[in-house]
């Protein structure tokens, strides 16, 4: 697999969803197009852009812009930034916004922003007047390769994230790939751990070629293109093949059981990222899978290897001030993950590796197997 060496025509990659298929469009600069393609969709559509603080500084006005150019007019709701407003009271705001900008049935919500703004204005065009459409443009690696293609659209509830939300999948995907340019770059690598998730899990030919490419991935260009591409077209072959995650889709949740525990012992908060926290999830998974026989030690090693290559977290001790509040504790963490939605009657689902490049939904695990696990991850290196 080659990334391709210059600048091309944007990438279209389809969700083949039936009569609710829909198109990513992947580049550099695409938001300006982003009226062009509405209009040919859904002519004489009003729309709503939503959007947070931080987002809207860089990116309302060109998404205004290119509507307008258009013929489409928007009017704007601006949430403040963070999980904060993937609440019910985010939820309110927006909605009564949505009503108050009278956006009708045959209307269209646009969600301008990372993960948060497309779940919560997602979920919002989801219930408005029982279902509005959307377009989602991500402004986050992340949100580009992951939470805005396949439909999860929800709020948090404050017993546990993401309780509440619908399955409602989006008209169209809009990604540019310039917006990723004012990222911070711990933000970037934090939604890199997702790119290279899907070669860990699915493809190993791409990892390999992330192994050799990474650096160019960071810098931005072709490279960075080929990888945001990469990453949706397999998430899109498997939200075709298992929408509603009856099956492969948990395939998705690679490092995310190890990862939220992980997320909710630091409380969410910036000291550990979702991607962060899924990459050193990533590497137990597969260091897990290695214990129980099922990769070679060296196959663990390698995930590891590359996601610390890029400068990502790789240990439970790498997150700032794990021990001191002793989280360094193996009953904690099993503690957090029988929270979680993945454990049916006392086991716990996980997702580990037969092979790098292969992943497979592992229903069954006695909590005592990743107990002893954690246990002897948190004394090998302190
Ligand atoms: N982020 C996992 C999924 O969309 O299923």
């Amino acid at each position: 697999m080659t990334a391709p060496l210059k600048h091309s025509d944007p990438i279209r990659v389809d969700v083949a969803l039936g009569d609710r298929a829909y198109d990513i469009i992947i580049g550099r600069d695409v938001l300006q197009s982003l009226g062009t393609r509405i209009a040919a969709l859904r002519p004489g559509v009003r729309t709503a852009i939503v959007t947070d603080r931080n987002v809207a500084k860089h990116w309302l006005a060109p998404a205004e812009a290119a509507l307008a150019q258009a013929g489409i007019g928007s009017s704007a709701i601006v949430v403040d930034e963070g999980e904060g407003s993937k609440t019910y009271a985010g939820l309110e705001k927006v909605s009564e916004a949505l009503i108050a900008a009278k956006i009708e049935r045959n209307d269209l919500v646009v969600a301008l922003g990372g993960g948060v703004v497309g779940d919560l204005a997602g979920f919002a065009a989801a219930i408005l007047r029982r279902g509005v459409d959307f377009v989602q443009v991500p402004t986050s690696l992340l949100a580009q390769v992951d939470s805005s293609v396949g439909g999860k659209t929800g709020i948090n509830s404050p017993q546990g994230k993401n309780l509440l939300g619908a399955f409602h999948q989006p008209v169209l995907v809009i990604a540019d790939t310039a917006v990723l340019d004012t990222l911070s770059p711990r933000q970037f690598r934090a939604g890199y751990a997702e790119v290279a998730k899907y070669g860990v899990l699915g493809d190993e030919a791409f990892l390999a070629w992330l192994e050799a490419n990474h650096a160019e991935v960071f810098k931005g260009g072709a490279a960075r293109e080929h990888a945001i591409a990469t990453s949706c077209r397999a998430k899109a072959a498997i939200v075709a093949r298992d929408e509603r995650e009856t099956g492969d889709r948990a395939l998705l949740n690679l490092g995310h059981t190890f990862g939220h525990a992980l997320e909710a012992a630091t409380g969410f908060s910036d000291r550990l990222f979702h991607g962060e926290g899924v990459a050193i999830g990533m590497v137990l998974a597969a260091q897990f899978s290695a214990a129980l026989g099922m990769i070679a030690a060296s196959d663990a090693e390698r995930v590891a290897r590359h996601l610390a290559d890029v400068g990502l977290p790789t240990h439970l001790q790498d997150i700032a001030g794990f021990a001191q509040e002793g989280l360094a504790d193996a009953d904690a963490l099993m503690a957090l993950m029988a929270q979680d939605k993945k454990v049916k009657r006392g086991k716990l689902t996980f997702i580990l590796l037969e092979a790098v490049g292969r992943a497979v939904i592992a229903r069954d695990i006695e909590p005592g197997r990743v107990r002893d696990f954690l246990q002897a991850r948190l004394a090998q290196r302190t």
